[in-house]
């Protein structure tokens, strides 16, 4: 009788460690050959990766591409209307009459009044000093001067034109 259980029990772990290393044999084979399966492609990349190559602009040929192009040029007028200040003027007077008389006629925020005392070690620095710093914005002692008086619609042109206009008008 107890030689029964004993032959019994070996080949009982003989059976389970045939069955663990089986499990382990199955185990290595799917990982094999899932590794040799193309892994699917993800929807969400595939569209990233169209909008990334694809092309900037498009081909307009023959009358759809004048009337395209019309059109995109009535649109980018259309856009920048509203961005010229003043109607464009180079026209120092009005621009300064408009905005940077707000500061500068009254001295407002320590602007230097349109006086010629104010002005003298201003414009001993030389007009394209004075031009950038209208055109950048300038902290100086006094006060700080906003990038074009504040309204960045003005052009570089616009600036220079009003810059001049108020070194020419000093009292
Ligand atoms: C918000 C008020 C304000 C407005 C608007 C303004 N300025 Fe000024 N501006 C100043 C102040 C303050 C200073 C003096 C800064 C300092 O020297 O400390 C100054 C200085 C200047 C200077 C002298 C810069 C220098 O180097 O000494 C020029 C040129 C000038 N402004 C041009 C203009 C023009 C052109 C405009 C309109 C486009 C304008 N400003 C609008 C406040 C203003």
């Amino acid at each position: 009788m107890r030689n029964h259980d004993l032959v019994f029990l070996k080949h009982f772990s003989m059976v389970i460690v045939f069955l663990i290393g089986l499990t382990v044999a199955l185990i290595l084979l799917g990982v094999y050959i899932n590794s040799q399966q193309e892994p699917e492609p993800n929807p969400v990349a595939e569209r990233a990766m169209a909008e990334r190559v694809r092309p900037v602009g498009a081909v307009y040929a023959g009358s759809t591409g004048a009337a395209a192009q019309a059109a995109a040029a009535a649109a980018a007028a259309a856009a920048s209307a509203g961005q010229v200040a003043y109607d464009g003027t180079l026209d120092g007077s009005v621009i300064y009459a408009n905005l940077c008389g707000a500061c500068h006629t009254a001295g407002a925020a320590g602007a230097p009044k349109l006086e010629k005392a104010a002005w003298a070690t201003r414009i001993a620095q030389g007009m394209d000093t004075l031009n950038k710093h209208a055109i950048e914005g300038f902290q100086g002692a006094a006060g700080v001067m906003p990038a074009k008086g504040g309204n960045p619609n003005l052009s570089d042109e616009q600036v220079i034109a009003t810059v001049q206009w108020m070194v020419d008008n000093l009292k």
